[in-house]
Order: structure tokens, then sequence, then C-alpha cells
């Protein structure tokens, strides 16, 4: 029985105060605003945003990007949060709490749906962290040390053609995300992501100051920021608004309720929309600044800065290969994604563990060992896709089932869940404007005008919908586009 529904449906602050006494809370602002960062800050911000930029022609699409960040990014994240805090429960709850109860519509039942983007997210997830670690001890081995540019290229191809040593490094990874997430919110979580992204922050700084050292590295600043239309167009207008726009929803984990999860850890005494300026201020700067380390570093070397999602793992050992020093940055830069990952993935984790003690009254230990041991099982489809089940290519010639799953969450379920919160959080069918203001601004600290109530109802989601469409037509060439 699911421990939400004991608590009555009727709105308002009073169900909300009496459930806050029952569910555990950050010990800190600092800690609350550093979770979600780090829920945020992952593989988005330091292995797709840098290739995608390099795809999509560097400085425009960057600005396009931050200009969804502000107008698509931070209202969603602000009802992400308002319906965690106000639910104070997993994504399906909350909604199932929060709704009209006059409507008969149930709002939690497409919630379950959208809920899964968690389990999709992490079944790649846990696997191309499992890459970072493995790369990050090579590194430290002195692996890369004698190879050349086909070399490095031959050697990430052996080690995906490996499913034992893939399994091996996704295992570790995911271990310590279950024993973490194991110890709880305030506990273990807390303490532990505080640790994990001041040291991300140390490494940043260490690594930026090193790669805008390099020979050349103007260059590639350049690229990365200069807004050169011609290049913009090149890539395809359309292919490029969508890019940018599953750029902004993936990098915020937005529309799964990874987000809300963080909310619902938190108390009433502070109004949201400050928390997320922070906390995309943060995600935007990782972002940037894993673009100032990796496009100088390919200007510096001759490195195409367009090499799709293989850039990290084929160019740039080759990169640190021919730098003085290179064992020790590339064992830093490979740590310093390492970290990014699994902030992310104990993030997500929790959202999942806590789905269990919600939905089924699991105590945590139980619900951690559970989904830990299902998300084992799902990630190995990724790993598989690369070796044994190389001919199942889902979406086209060269695909893999790493596609399909990012296809899955990045292209459909982060842009509809947004899209389905919007709905909710400003219609009176679904929680209403007026009880999502309520809790949004609720507490001291700068507070969202009402005046943009109707741009949230009406310009939102179809900006979302109008964007997604388009992402499908494109994607599968419908209409002869
Ligand atoms: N927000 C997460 C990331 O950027 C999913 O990697």
């Amino acid at each position: 029985m699911c421990a939400c529904l004991e608590t009555s449906p009727r709105r308002g602050q009073e169900l909300i105060l009496n459930s806050e006494t029952a569910r555990e809370q950050f010990a800190s602002r600092l800690g609350f605003i550093l979770m979600t960062a780090g829920c945020a800050i992952g593989l988005g911000n330091v292995w797709r945003f840098p290739y995608i930029t390099g795809q999509y022609g560097g400085g425009l699409f960057v600005f396009l990007y931050l200009f969804f960040l502000a107008i698509l990014g931070f209202p969603v994240m602000m009802m992400e949060l308002s319906l965690g805090r106000a639910g104070r429960c997993t994504f399906p709850g909350s909604f199932r709490k929060l709704q009209n109860p006059e409507t008969r519509f149930r709002w939690d039942f497409p919630a379950y749906a959208l809920f899964t983007g968690n389990l999709f997210l992490l079944m790649f997830y846990t696997v191309i962290s499992g890459w970072l670690l493995a790369y990050a001890c090579y590194f430290a081995a002195g692996k890369f040390r004698t190879m050349d540019a086909a070399q490095c290229r031959t050697f990430f191809e052996s080690f995906l053609a490996s499913p034992g040593l893939q399994t091996l490094f996704m295992l570790l990874v995911l271990a310590l995300t279950v024993f973490v997430c194991m110890g709880g919110v305030r506990r273990m979580i807390e303490k532990v992501i505080k640790v994990m992204m001041i040291g991300l922050f140390l490494l940043l700084l260490l690594l930026v100051a090193q790669s805008l050292r390099l020979p050349d590295a103007v260059r590639g600043v350049r690229f990365f920021l200069y807004p050169d239309v011609d290049k913009f167009l090149s890539g395809g207008i359309w292919e490029t608004v969508h890019a940018a726009m599953a750029q902004a929803f993936f990098t915020l984990s937005l529309g799964i309720g990874s987000i809300a999860i963080c909310g619902s850890y938190i108390g009433r005494d502070r109004s949201l929309p400050m928390e997320g300026v922070w906390i995309i201020a943060l995600d935007t700067l990782m972002a940037i600044c894993s673009g100032l380390i990796i496009f100088p570093s390919c200007a510096a070397f001759s490195i195409a800065p367009n090499a799709g999602p293989s850039l990290i793992f084929i160019t740039l050992p080759n990169v640190f290969h021919n730098m003085s020093g290179g064992p020790f940055w590339g064992f830093l830069f490979f740590l310093f994604l390492c970290i990014a990952a699994v902030s992310t993935l104990i993030a997500v984790f929790e959202n999942l563990a806590a789905f269990g003690m919600d939905e089924f009254r699991w105590s945590r230990r139980k619900s951690c060992a559970i989904f830990g041991v299902a998300l084992a099982l799902l990630s190995m489809p990724c790993i598989l896709g690369y070796n044994l089940w190389q001919k199942f290519q889902p979406l086209g010639k060269g695909s893999s089932v790493l596609d399909l799953e990012d296809f899955i969450v990045s292209d459909n379920l982060l842009p509809l869940g947004a899209l389905y919160l919007t709905i909710f959080c400003t219609n009176r069918f679904g929680w209403g404007s007026e009880n999502f203001y309520g809790e949004l601004n609720h507490g001291i600290g700068w507070k969202l005008p009402h005046y943009l109530v109707p741009c949230m109802r009406w310009g939102l989601p179809l900006i979302i919908l109008a964007i997604w469409i388009i992402g499908i037509v494109k994607r599968f060439h419908l209409f002869g586009l």
C-alpha cells in the first residue's frame, strides 16, 4: 500500500506541514543546492554538451542552449521543486496527492510512465560511468603512454567488445551508488555529495587552467564561444533547435521527477526561485568549463571537435598522451568526469529508492538492494549492444542500444514529462497555478512574479510540444523531411 495515499488528498498547507515531520530533510541549504546541482551536473555537462556543441557548430548553439535553459529549464525546474516540496513524495505520489480532488482524471497514472525515465536514464548512465572509471584507472596505470591515435581507437573498440570488463566497471560504480544511498539522505548522501561537488569544482579549475595554457588554446575557445552563423546553419536549423532544447532538459534532469525528489527533502523556510538560479548557474558553469577544457585541447593537438560521443574516449586520450605530464592530467580528467557522473547516479538512484519506500513501504536498505539488483540486470542490454547484440541497430545503421535508451529518455520522456508537469501546475484541473505559486514563493527570498503565469500556462507547453514534434519528424524523416 502506498505511504503517500495514506494522507488525505485534500490540498493545502496543513497537509504539507503534517506530512513534513515524517520525511527526512537535508541538514543545510548548501547540502540541498549541491545535491540538486549534483543531480543536474553529470555526463550531460561534461560529455554530451561538448560533443553536441562540436556537432552543431559552436557559439550560436551555446547561446541557444542558454536561452532554452532560461525560458524552459528554469520554469520547469521551479515546477518540479514545488511539486516535490508540496507533495513530499516521489513523482507519481506527488501528483496523486496534489491533484484537484474534483477532477476524475488520475494524474498519477501517466506520471508512473514518465517516472520510468529514471530507469531508462540509469540503464546507460551506469555503463558510461563505468567506462569513465575504467579510463581513470587505465590512465593511472599509464596505459595510454605509448599509444598513437589509431591505437587509442583500437583500444576503445576492444574495451567495448568486452562485456566482462564493462560489466565489472559498471558494477563497481553501481555498488558505490547503492552503498551511499543505503546510508540515507542526511547521514550519507548529503555528506558524500558535498565532498564530491567541492572536489569536482577544484578539479575543474585545475583542468581549465591547464587547458587554457596549451598552445593555440584561443582557437578552441573561439570555436566554442564565437557565434558563427554559417556553421550553425549547416547543422540544420530545426535539428539544432531541437538538440538545444533536449540538452537543456537533459542537463537539468527535468520531466522525470529526479529534481522533484530533491525538493521533497527541503523545508519551507525559503522560496524556491533563488535556489533554482543557483542550481542552474552551477550546472551551466560546469558545462561551459568542460567546453573550456575540451576545445582548447582539441585545437592544440589538431583534433576535430565534432567527433561525436567518442570524443572523450578516443580523441582525448591522444591529447593527454601528447601533453607533458599527460597520464596525470588524463587521470584527473577522467576522475573529474567520473565524479560528475556518480553524483547524478546517486541522486537519480535515490529517486528510485524513495519510490520503493513511498509506494511499497519497503525499508531504505531493501529498496536500495532491490533497485540495485534490478539496475545491474537492466544495464546489461546497453553493454551487450556493443558486442554480442551488435547486430541490433534499433535506430538505423550504426545505432546501438544506448542510442535507443537515450532517445527514449532525452527525446521523449524528458520533454513530455516537462509538458505534463507544466499542464498540471498551471491549470485548475491539475494542481492549479495558485497552489503552485503558493508553494514556489513560500518562505523568505526572491519570489517569481504572477504575471508570468500566462506564459507558463500557454507559452511553455506550446514551445515544448512544437519542438518535440519537430524532433520526432526530423528523426524519422516523416513527411519527407
Ligand atoms: N542531468 C544529468 C546530466 O546532465 C542527467 O548528466
